[in-house]
């Protein structure tokens, strides 16, 4: 799959006012969705029968809204990124200010190559250092061995590729910890570098001399990274009530409280992986992994920081980078089995398992942004209140319209509670079935005969 530069611009204005059916149609004209594609859109998305598959003692499935983050330009290419989360305005937010920063600013993003590392902890050694150093010394007929395990994998370029081993004194003693280093090319790799790690065992304990236990690969994933940076002008933020100054400023400052307070940095990483598991989600990849590795890195220097910087550079505008380990693939687990999962892959458009990773952390800097904005403007509730009064209104039975209509009557009086939204829709409908009536009985050819006497 290669991103296709026919595809065009992902701003779509308007967008959000559409019907499912029309914003199907309008994302038709940015890639080509075949009719089954639509199907599995709209109505099933994963089959109870694929479900069952996919995991054990299935008994249902369990859906999460999936949209797409418009208006998103990096390294100058557009992409249209799409989002399953059930957290409402997040897909709104990251929108918005990914217009902004294709208005007045830019992103640009790189990575490292796609490596991923199996830890093999080797115990039971009668000397842990010298039995570290030999295994060093015979990496090479471990890498090969490795590299047998994966044919394919080595003839696309990817493969075992380095081997590391450390003595490490522990509670439960002395042990040699070996570190395989395999790239994984466009793979999420878990199933290749567990494969291998598991494969050099036996060969391990021989030129080691002890016993191995476990053969796994590390969540900190941090020789895969993936780089996103922004910078954006002040103006971008500049409106009636705020001055664009003053925000890029706020913005620096609550990076600030984020660097020095780990209360804050969790809550600022938070906004960050509303963006990046939602992507990551859609595209059928392992969030948890992804979880892991990002908050992992988040410590990595003794103590837990924001995964994000910011600041304001000497020209005035506002920059921001992000970098994390991103380990997400295009094949391999829930990817291809999951039909939305594929479909999200093709109207993402991304070519590796590189890129993904890049379009990812760049929309988890975006959303970050986004959150950040509102905290130092408005505030987050007044956006939110409005969706949360939606969600009460739908929960109490309204649809459509009404849910619209009650919810801003229930944030305009500053009651946003079940039973008020099942009143208030009880009263609307009243009213629209009265009015329904008046306009029948306007229109009754009987009844407003001139000549009716009754
Ligand atoms: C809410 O989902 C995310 C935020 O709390 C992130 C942040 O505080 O930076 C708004």
């Amino acid at each position: 799959m290669s991103v296709d530069a026919k595809r065009g611009s992902s701003r779509f204005p308007g967008f959000y006012k559409l019907d499912i059916t029309e914003r199907l149609e309008t994302l038709d004209r940015y890639v080509p969705l075949s009719a089954e594609e639509k199907y599995i859109l709209r109505h099933e998305g994963l089959t109870i029968e694929r479900a069952d598959q996919m995991v054990e003692n299935v008994i249902g499935q369990f859906t999460l809204p999936l949209g797409v983050a418009l208006n998103l330009r990096i390294n100058k290419r557009d992409y249209v990124v799409p989002m399953a989360v059930e957290e409402a305005s997040v897909v709104a937010a990251a929108s918005h200010v990914a217009k902004l920063v294709r208005e007045h600013g830019e992103i640009r993003t790189e990575s490292t190559e796609p490596v991923m590392c199996g830890q093999i902890q080797l115990l039971d050694c009668e000397d842990a250092k010298a039995a570290a150093e030999a295994i060093e010394n015979q990496a090479d007929r471990i890498l090969a061995l490795a590299n047998e395990q994966d044919r394919v994998l080595v003839e696309h370029d990817g493969g075992a590729r380095e081997l590391s081993a450390r003595a490490i004194d522990t509670d439960a003693g002395p042990m040699v910890i070996v570190s395989l280093y395999v790239d994984v090319r466009d793979a999420m790799g878990a199933n290749a570098v567990n494969t291998m790690a598991e494969a050099v065992a036996p060969l391990i304990e021989e030129i080691g001399g002890g016993r191995v236990s476990l053969r796994i690969l590390t969540n900190l994933a941090d020789r895969r990274l993936a780089r996103a940076r922004l910078s954006v002008l002040p103006q971008a933020f500049s409106g009636d009530e705020w001055d664009g100054t003053q925000v890029v400023r706020g913005i620096a400052e609550a990076w600030a409280f984020a660097a020095a307070d780990p209360h804050r940095a969790a809550t600022h990483n938070k906004g960050v992986m509303n963006g990046i598991d939602a992507v990551v989600l859609a595209t059928g990849n392992d969030w948890r992994a992804v979880e892991a590795g990002c908050h992992a890195y988040a410590a990595r220097n003794g103590r837990y920081e924001p995964l994000s910087r910011w600041w304001c550079d000497e020209k005035g505008s506002l920059c921001g980078e992000l970098e994390a380990p991103m380990a997400v693939g295009l094949i391999g687990g829930a990817t291809r089995v999951h039909p939305t999962a594929r479909i999200a892959l093709k109207i993402l458009g991304v070519s590796s398992a590189r890129e993904l990773a890049e379009v990812t952390v760049a929309v988890g800097l975006v959303q970050n942004l986004a959150a950040l904005r509102s905290l130092v403007t408005e505030g987050i509730q007044k956006g939110h209140m409005v969706l949360h009064a939606r969600n009460v209104a739908i929960s109490a039975g309204a649809v459509g319209d009404l849910a619209i209509r009650v919810a801003k009557q229930m944030v305009r009086e500053g009651r946003i509670r079940f039973d008020r939204a099942a009143e208030l829709a009880k009263h609307m409908v009243h009213e629209v079935q009265e009015k329904t009536q008046d306009l029948r009985g306007g229109l009754h050819p009987k009844r407003d005969r001139p000549d009716r006497k009754d």
